[in-house]
């Protein structure tokens, strides 16, 4: 006999295959993460990064500029500076490099974009910890937070829309909130990176902000253990508690289990960070000929989607803009 069901009636062309795709990929789903540089008077590319650049002030607000034009909604900010120290003061001054960028690019595209800052220390820290030292030589979680929320003031007045603490501190989401809501930054959102996960995969990412973990240190200390579930499930809960608008989880493509999880363990929006060395990955295969770059591209960002994304952060965002819709 004939089978009854026939799946494949549904595949049969393309125009079907697209009536019936539970999942769509739109520009709208994607925040560009962007690098922005004290030092020099042109843009660095970033060789691990194929495509992505250190900007100056000034080219990052052309892309800025040109990601609004091409319909992409937002970006998120990290800043290289001159100088590190050991408390990572370049995130709370009001002249470091990520809120001068901030109050330029609210001069220049307003509300039409939403502008997050990435909220963290180890940008500008001499020993590139996410967090202040202790007398052993561990992040201090208690004296980090205090940075956090002298950071997160700083972002909010230079004219964030969006602070997003990734340093994995517990307790850090209250305490932004709180400090947030004193000076008045009612409206300013916190996105939290609540499950973020101690990855290989942020290699590339480091070079891009000129990061290095004194000793050959690693970050196990603070950001989980790829090991488990559990535990990020509680983060994300613990953060909305704590005031969160969004959470986000971390590396995307290895997490779509977690991803799926928190989508159906909290009611706020939760985002993805398809991070750097998932695109050096895919950047690299194709550049041997291994992989056919734009249809591997599409395929993880839709698996993303499809795993509960409600947006993204992907070093494709420009790149789907201006190629997909
Ligand atoms: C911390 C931070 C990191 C990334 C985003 N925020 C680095 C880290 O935790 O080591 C990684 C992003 C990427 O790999 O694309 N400021």
């Amino acid at each position: 006999m004939f089978p009854e069901s026939r799946p494949r009636r549904l595949r049969s062309t393309a125009a079907i295959r697209d009536l019936v795709a539970d999942t769509r990929l739109s520009t709208k789903d994607f925040i560009a993460p962007l690098f922005v540089r004290e030092e020099g008077n042109a843009p660095v590319p970033i060789k691990s990064l194929p495509g992505v650049v250190q900007h100056t002030l000034s080219s990052l607000k052309d892309e800025v500029r040109q990601l609004r034009d091409l319909g992409v909604p937002g970006v998120i900010l990290f800043g290289i500076p001159k100088h590190k120290d050991e408390v990572g003061s370049g995130a709370f001054d009001p002249n470091g490099i990520v809120q001068r960028a901030l109050s330029e690019l609210r001069a220049s595209v307003g509300d039409d974009m939403v502008l997050m800052a990435d909220l963290c220390v180890d940008e500008y820290t001499s020993h590139g910890h996410c967090g202040v030292l202790n007398a052993k030589g561990h992040v201090d979680n208690d004296a980090t937070i205090e940075i956090y929320t002298k950071a997160a003031v700083a972002q909010a007045r230079a004219g964030a829309h969006v602070v997003a603490p990734s340093g994995m501190m517990d307790g850090q989401v209250g305490a932004i909130r709180s400090a947030l809501d004193y000076n008045n930054f009612l409206d300013t959102a916190i996105l939290a990176y609540s499950a973020k996960y101690a990855s290989g995969l942020y290699g590339p990412f480091r070079d891009a902000v000129e990061v290095q973990i004194a000793g050959g240190g690693d970050r196990k200390g603070y950001q989980q253990d790829y090991r488990n579930t559990r535990e990020a499930l509680r983060e994300a809960i613990a953060d909305v508690d704590e005031g969160a608008d969004m959470v986000m989880v971390k590396p995307a493509l290895s997490y779509l289990d977690i991803l799926a999880d928190v989508r159906a363990a909290v009611d706020v929006p939760v985002a993805a960070y398809q991070v750097s060395g998932e695109y050096a990955m895919i950047k690299a295969a194709a550049a041997n000929g291994w992989i056919d770059h734009d249809a591997v591209a599409i395929e993880q960002l839709t698996a993303i989607k499809r795993a509960g994304a409600s947006f993204i952060l992907s070093y494709f965002a420009r790149w789907f803009a201006e190629n997909n819709q």
